[in-house]
């Protein structure tokens, strides 16, 4: 029997009262005969373009719905637009996925398609439906086409190259002003492997997409066949009770990590996938991502660290034929919901261009695209994209340069007498989680214009930021616990010496650990931002980087309700 029977199938005057309301839109008797009933979650707004064209890819999986006998019922849930949303899209992306585990719960919904494309609507619906583990699946919106300006190829990535180019004096404000009308050409999200398409490409390694199309471009008609197809699989999906928490195992995420690595992804998708793990139960430790890391060869040359798009990828062949090379360190017998496994799912898929999918025996390089820190000024962790580093820099020891927070580090920046070379370490913060809060993607801090002018495009910064997935340069992202609540990273000073060892992967504050002691008793925190409404409900459960940034009382799962009654 399916849940939505208790609220259709009663012949009491709530079911009556709930035939009758559903029955104002149209519908007659017919979607009342034993169709299961399929919630199609929407992010669609056009407040977050990304996911702009989501209302036409709905329409394609009521298509398939329809074909496979299910009932489907489209609602909207909160949008998350990065390009929009201040301070940050991540400050809301436990609200959303509130949102969507809270519609499932609360209606008369048999299994569930979500549809997301902007980076943080993917694990908002991913931790929803975790947590209320309904049948479900997900469509992401696909990437845009390759962004092109003039005769030059352009991506979200070359819009930081563009912009210090600008600031450098090598290219005009004329020139940036053209490139912000071609480098997104289509519907869709970023379309470089920023976090967007590092997390679609998350969904389909989880096992949580159809097979191939995360990289589908949104403009393609395949995306929309694809939806379709997606329409008629959670019906399946729904009559043999197929959960998330059939696949979202301990070894599904073990394959988006190795993928991660593979694909050489964004640093974000570390938390978001942390975040969707803690609501499946599955615990997955931050060092669980540099174990991995260290024999899963970079195999994608996408840009911020490689040369191609998502569209060049797809036409490589896209994940299936990725994740084709890395058989051997992938957990085959895996289920997805395409109701078949792993194994099954890559049969078929071959590499059609090397220069976009490297072979296993000749990868980019041999070891993953992110490694994991520890040091005496990140205990818990801390996070760097070595694929989007400068490698020169990954052995390193410089002078600190503190800023204490965001506003300072624009204020003094470009100051001609700021205290800085191409061997500093650049320090921010009060950028993290709660310190921000909402943890922003400042972790990029911007290499000062005196710098710029001499040409140096990379030096090492620190932060207990994220940064941009489609961003580069060497960042230590991420670091745990954050200088707001009285991490080491707080008792750091301009002129302490700092070292960043990759090959032992450390991070080290050169102060005597009395003297760092005696700095954090000093320490006060700053009066907290918010202190009324959602704000303040984020600053008092907000997790740390390691934990995902999930809410302290969203980890976990609870039971789906039946209807009971609810008139006379
Ligand atoms: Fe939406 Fe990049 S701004 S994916």
């Amino acid at each position: 029997m399916y849940r939505s029977e208790n609220w259709f199938g009663r012949r009491d005057v709530d079911g009556f009262l709930h035939r009758a309301w559903v029955k104002t839109e149209g519908f007659t008797d017919e979607v009342f005969k034993g169709r299961p009933v399929i919630g199609i979650s929407n992010s669609w707004s056009e407040l977050t373009n990304c996911n702009a064209h989501l209302r036409l890819v709905a329409d394609a999986v009521k298509r398939g719905v329809w074909q496979a006998g299910g009932f489907p019922l489209e609602f909207p849930t909160m949008s998350l637009g990065e390009a929009l949303m201040k301070p940050t899209a991540m400050l809301y992306r436990n609200l959303m996925s509130m949102d969507v585990e809270e519609t499932i719960r609360a209606n008369p919904i048999d299994g569930v398609v979500m549809l997301a494309g902007c980076d943080k609507t993917v694990p908002a619906n991913l931790m929803g439906a975790a947590s209320v583990n309904v049948p479900a699946l997900m469509i992401t919106g696909g990437p845009m086409l390759n962004g092109r300006w003039r005769n030059r190829e352009v991506g979200v990535t070359d819009c930081w190259k563009i912009n210090e180019e600008m600031r450098g004096g090598r290219m005009t404000e004329e020139e940036m002003q053209e490139v912000e009308s071609c480098v997104g050409r289509s519907a869709g999200h970023c379309m470089v492997m920023g976090t967007a398409s590092t997390m679609a490409c998350m969904v389909e390694a989880l096992g949580m997409t159809l097979p191939g199309a995360a990289a589908i471009p949104a403009a393609d008609s395949r995306r929309y066949q694809a939806a379709e197809t997606a329409g008629r699989q959670i019906v399946e999906l729904v009559n043999r009770n197929i959960r998330p928490s059939d696949i979202l195992t301990r070894k599904a995420f073990e394959n988006a990590i190795r993928v991660l690595h593979a694909i050489s992804g964004s640093t974000n998708a570390v938390i978001h996938l942390i975040a969707i793990a803690g609501r499946i139960g599955v615990d997955l430790p931050l060092s669980i991502f540099d174990d991995l890391s260290r024999d899963t060869p970079w195999l994608v040359n996408l840009k911020p660290a490689g040369r191609f798009m998502m569209e060049d990828f797809y036409y490589a062949g896209g994940l299936p034929a990725m994740m084709n090379e890395i058989t051997d360190l992938l957990h085959l017998d895996e289920l997805t919901v395409s109701g078949k496994t792993v194994r099954e799912n890559l049969i078929d898929a071959e590499v059609v261009n090397r220069e976009v999918i490297a072979a296993r025996n000749q990868p980019f390089r041999a070891d993953g695209g992110l490694v994991v820190l520890r040091g005496n000024l990140c205990p818990n962790g801390a996070v760097l994209k070595q694929t989007a580093a400068t490698e020169r820099l990954l052995q390193h020891e410089g002078r600190a340069i503190v800023f204490e927070d965001f506003e300072e580090l624009h204020r003094r920046v470009d100051d001609p007498d700021l205290d800085i070379d191409e061997d500093s370490v650049m320090v921010l913060k009060n950028a993290g989680p709660k310190g921000a809060p909402g943890m922003p993607e400042w972790g990029h801090l911007p290499i000062p214009k005196k710098l710029l002018a001499r040409g140096v495009m990379d030096i090492v910064r620190l932060s207990d930021a994220r940064m941009s997935g489609t961003a580069y340069g060497t960042a230590v992202l991420h670091i745990s616990p954050e200088s707001a609540v009285g991490g080491p990273l707080a008792a750091v000073r301009t002129g302490d010496r700092i070292e960043l060892d990759v090959r032992n992967r450390r991070l080290t504050l050169k102060v005597e650990d009395r003297e760092i002691a005696r700095r954090l008793e000093d320490w006060r925190p700053r009066p907290p931002k918010y202190k009324r409404g959602y704000g303040h409900i984020f600053l008092n459960h907000v997790l740390q980087a390691e934990d995902g940034c999930d809410f302290d009382f969203l980890r976990g799962q609870s039971a789906v309700e039946t209807a009971t009654q609810t008139y006379g």
